[in-house]
């Protein structure tokens, strides 16, 4: 009998933490959704790998937003609401927020309460004619925006690339979910990192530091705290491979040896070189996601890339 047998037989568990490690460890591949690594200590991380020399999303996108803010506050005009599907807190919004004029408000969409607030309470110090509407909410599922938007046309703010997070699948239904939630006439700023030559890819996985194998990593750390777990950490690595079928990242946490682990009482086999996937990814060409973007309702007006093509922000558009 498999671990989600003897899952689906026991008391269910409240946390979704707890189902997700249990189902994940007992599956014959491995897995434990990528949301996972995002608690305190992985967000910490997370921000240390922005700035890390081989990772290039993060300022290769403030770059293309500090140069075409301009261009991005004509084509939305005056007295748009901007809502963007995160917290906010990062500079890339305080970027966009500049750029634009006369904002009717900003709705930041996040599951988490507390950055929710930072980010708010961030915005309103610096911006303080800026109206700031948080929105609790997980952005993949149904949201309702507030009443005081609802005559404004909307622009959508989506950066980092964490769409590439998503599968083809849920990417495409997110967009699609997007235009619904946004309305006529709104347009969608996506942040998208482009497919490029594996060696830049691998390294901005793989960093010299180490910062994305501890961040990887820190989810064992967090199954041991919060799950009871007793993973020994020297017996596992970090991995990013890039897929070239799939056209992305694949992140895996892999074992080092036999082992035997427990994980809320209950047992776990794992051989040397088995491998949990904790991430993908995904890499698109411009062209790869206009398609999808239109699949999912949206018409592509202008897409904005560096120099060495590296990151693309789409600006799209429906009516
Ligand atoms: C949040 N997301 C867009 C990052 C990425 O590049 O896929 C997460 C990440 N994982 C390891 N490094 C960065």
């Amino acid at each position: 009998m498999d671990a989600r047998n003897t899952l689906a037989e026991a008391q269910p568990f409240a946390d979704e933490f707890a189902t997700a490690v249990i189902d994940g460890l007992g599956a014959r591949a491995k897995h434990i959704p990528c949301h996972f690594l995002y608690d305190a200590r992985g967000s910490e991380l997370f921000e240390k790998i922005t700035q890390l020399e081989e990772y290039y999303p993060t300022r290769t996108e403030i770059a293309l937003l500090e140069k075409y803010g301009p261009r991005i506050s004509q084509l939305v005009g005056s007295d748009c609401a901007v809502i963007e599907f995160g917290s906010g807190s990062s500079r890339k919004t305080h970027i966009l927020i500049e750029s634009l004029q006369d904002i009717a408000a900003y709705v930041p969409i996040d599951i988490s309460d507390k950055a929710l607030s930072e980010a708010a309470e961030a915005l309103r110090k610096k911006f303080s004619d800026l109206t700031v509407i948080p929105v609790h909410a997980d952005f993949n599922e149904a949201i309702e925006l507030p009443d005081a938007v609802s005559g404004a046309l909307k622009l959508g703010f989506f950066p980092g690339s964490t769409i590439g997070n998503f599968s083809h699948a849920d990417a495409t239904r997110f967009l699609a979910d997007a235009g619904e939630l946004l309305g006529q006439d709104s347009a969608f700023l996506v942040g998208v990192d482009l497919k490029k030559n594996t060696d830049t890819l691998l390294a901005a996985y793989n960093d010299a530091e180490g910062v994305t194998a501890e961040f990887n990593l820190n989810l064992l750390e967090r199954i041991n705290r919060q799950l009871d777990g007793d993973l020994n950490l020297e017996k596992f690595k970090h991995e990013a491979v890039y897929n070239e079928t799939e056209g992305r990242i694949e992140i895996y946490i892999v074992s080092l040896e036999d082992q035997r682990l427990s994980v809320l009482g209950r047992p776990f086999t794992l051989t040397r070189g088995e491998r949990i996937h904790t991430e993908n990814s995904h890499k698109y060409s411009i062209e790869e996601f206009g398609a999808m973007a239109r699949r999912a309702g949206w018409q592509s007006d202008e897409v904005w890339i560096d120099d060495r093509a590296l990151f693309s922000l789409h600006f799209l558009s429906r009516n």
